[in-house]
């Protein structure tokens, strides 16, 4: 018998309404992980700032999108000849002290374009990467001094890679947690792997009291996704399995509905039947300038997402658009509930 993990946490604390988490930060307006991103999405009113983590040489957790530094910072200059066979610099072969040394700037395709070129200038990076102890440091100081408390929203990447080179990320990341004083706050913090082994080992091995969320990637090719079934993973079989270990699910916007341009998005029933097994829902990522097929303007993404999908909270590159969608929505809700 299957006995399911409690979905009663996380966003309880916050009221009813769906979770506004800030994708790498502010990431629409400046550039992602970087300190002046998260400082700018807890200024835009996200409720929680998301940070993916990975490990330097010195299994110190930085917060980094990739395993590799190449795409959103100067490494390539700074420290030529250190790639591998790839051409790939990982962060693993760079100590802190050396990641120290870097400039993180927009993020940049593998031919030196930004992926958003409509975005902060790709020139020359202005910030450091930030160590996730930094980051804390920073949003711990802001929820202080702003009296809005935004929660972390951290994201295992490469658990597999990191242990293949010895090094625990999970351990790493609940030990900074620990010594911060936010291990036991679990009404402020998610963590969120798409490796099912990392988050069964927080759960049964680490034995973390914080909610986990099991992201569900888009690919069902083994050559993309390795020995995990996502296909599987989103059956009712599934998601029932998945809440033995995990509090909720972050799917990609892709398996919640299916879109044609020019015409109305057909619903699937994902977010329902993960409800359904007492999971939570926190689906990725809303970008106003990356709209999806079928879906005209921002607002109406969002209309589909908490109206007619019922989300439990979403992941956006613009928690300013986010935030004031939501505001305005409970205004409206509380003029007509006056009016009855
Ligand atoms: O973690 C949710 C979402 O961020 C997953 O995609 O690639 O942006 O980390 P990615
Ligand atoms: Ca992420």
């Amino acid at each position: 018998m299957i006995s399911p993990v409690s979905a009663e946490v996380g966003a309880e604390g916050r009221g009813e309404r769906s979770i506004v988490i800030a994708h790498r930060g502010a990431s629409a307006y400046l550039p992602e992980h970087t300190l002046p991103a998260k400082a700018l999405a807890h200024a835009q009113g996200a409720d929680f700032i998301e940070q993916d983590v990975v490990l330097t040489r010195d299994g110190i957790p930085i917060v980094l999108h990739d395993v590799h530094l190449d795409s959103t910072t100067d490494v390539a200059s700074r420290f030529s000849g250190r790639e591998r066979g790839d051409g790939r610099f990982y962060a693993i072969d760079f100590t802190l002290a050396e990641v120290q040394q870097l400039r993180a700037h927009e993020r940049l395709n593998r031919d030196g374009r930004p992926v958003f070129p409509e975005r902060f200038p790709a020139g020359p990076g202005l910030s450091q990467v930030p160590t996730l102890e930094e980051e804390i440091q920073l949003i711990d100081g802001l929820n202080r001094s702003t009296g809005r408390v935004a929660g972390l929203y951290i994201e295992l990447k490469g658990f597999a890679f990191h242990a293949e080179n010895g090094l625990d990320l999970a351990e790493a990341v609940i030990n900074v947690l620990r010594d911060n004083q936010w291990d036991k706050r679990s009404d402020d913090v998610y963590l969120q792997s798409f490796e099912p082994a990392a988050l069964r080992y927080l759960h049964d091995d680490l034995k973390t009291d914080l909610p986990l969320i099991q992201l569900l990637a888009d690919s069902d090719d083994p050559d993309q996704t390795g020995d995990i079934d996502f296909g599987r993973l989103r059956t009712d079989e599934g998601l029932r399995e998945i809440a033995t270990y995990a509090n909720g699910i972050g799917p990609s916007l892709n398996q919640l509905y299916q879109g044609k341009r020019g015409e109305v998005p057909v619903l699937t029933d994902l977010v329902a039947r993960a409800h359904k097994a007492r999971l939570l829902v926190h689906p990725y990522t809303l970008r106003a300038d990356q709209l999806p097929d079928g879906i005209s303007d921002f607002d109406e993404l969002h209309r589909v997402l908490v109206d007619s999908l019922d989300v439990d909270g979403f992941f956006t590159d613009f928690p300013d658009r986010s935030a004031t969608f939501l505001q305005s929505q409970s205004q409206s809700l509380g003029q007509s509930q006056s009016h009855e």
